[in-house]
């Protein structure tokens, strides 16, 4: 189901098996639903694909059917060009994949992660609320530290990621004990920012 005041732009190829939110964006040449990346499943299309609400894909983004239930974008995500999601990958809310970022199959990711331009998440990683991983890296396994960053080939931790601590208790997403209070943190174009 496409909701009606979601956008999807003219090119865009959008799977019988997908759901877009309300307000959503789907940029030209953004495809939807398509078979998973895999050898054995690419001609079995199973499940759905999710985008949520006020989610924005700007353009040449691909997010895959999974192999079994469902493949998600969390609502309020930032998704930029040639940024892929793979099969049965789950995006929490505000996930922002900067061009070129590629998430692996089996994926999850928390609330506000961060993708930057060009890294790789390999198949099955983990990242909890508000990881960060660096432009260019490739990360594998788990980050079970919110609000870190990671970075480098073979990815490994860095730093807090302090800025967006900081950033969400502003906008009152977070409070002062890093403890998310509900508010949504809107980026939908509907919504004015
Ligand atoms: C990770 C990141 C946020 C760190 O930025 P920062 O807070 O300004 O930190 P610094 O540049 O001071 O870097 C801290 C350390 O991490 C290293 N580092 C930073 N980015 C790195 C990267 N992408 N790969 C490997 N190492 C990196 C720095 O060399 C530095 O190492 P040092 O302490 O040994 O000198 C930033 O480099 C980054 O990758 N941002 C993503 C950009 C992006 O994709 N934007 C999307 C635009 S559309």
């Amino acid at each position: 189901m496409i909701c009606e005041s979601a956008t999807v732009h003219p090119t865009a190829v959008i799977g019988p098996n997908v759901d877009i939110g309300e307000g959503a964006y789907i940029g030209p040449l953004c495809v939807l639903g398509a078979f998973a990346e895999h050898p054995t499943q690419y001609t079995k299309p199973k499940g759905r694909v999710v985008i949520g609400d006020g989610a924005v894909l700007t353009k040449l983004v691909t997010v895959d059917s999974p192999t079994d239930a469902i493949t998600i974008v969390g609502r309020d995500s930032y998704l930029m060009a040639h940024s892929h999601v793979g099969h049965d990958a789950v995006l929490g809310e505000g996930a922002i994949l900067a061009c070129g970022a590629k998430v692996g199959g089996w994926s999850s990711l928390g609330n506000f992660c961060n993708i930057g331009l060009n890294a790789v998440l390999h198949q099955k990683s983990v990242l909890a609320d508000g990881v960060m991983v660096a432009a260019s890296a490739f990360f594998k396994g788990n980050a079970f530290k919110m609000f870190s960053i990671y970075a480098g080939v073979p990815a490994k931790y860095i730093k807090d990621n302090s800025v967006l601590i900081e950033r969400l208790k502003h906008e009152g997403v977070l409070d002062d004990a890093l403890v998310f209070t509900g508010k949504r943190r809107t980026r939908s174009p509907q919504a004015g920012d």
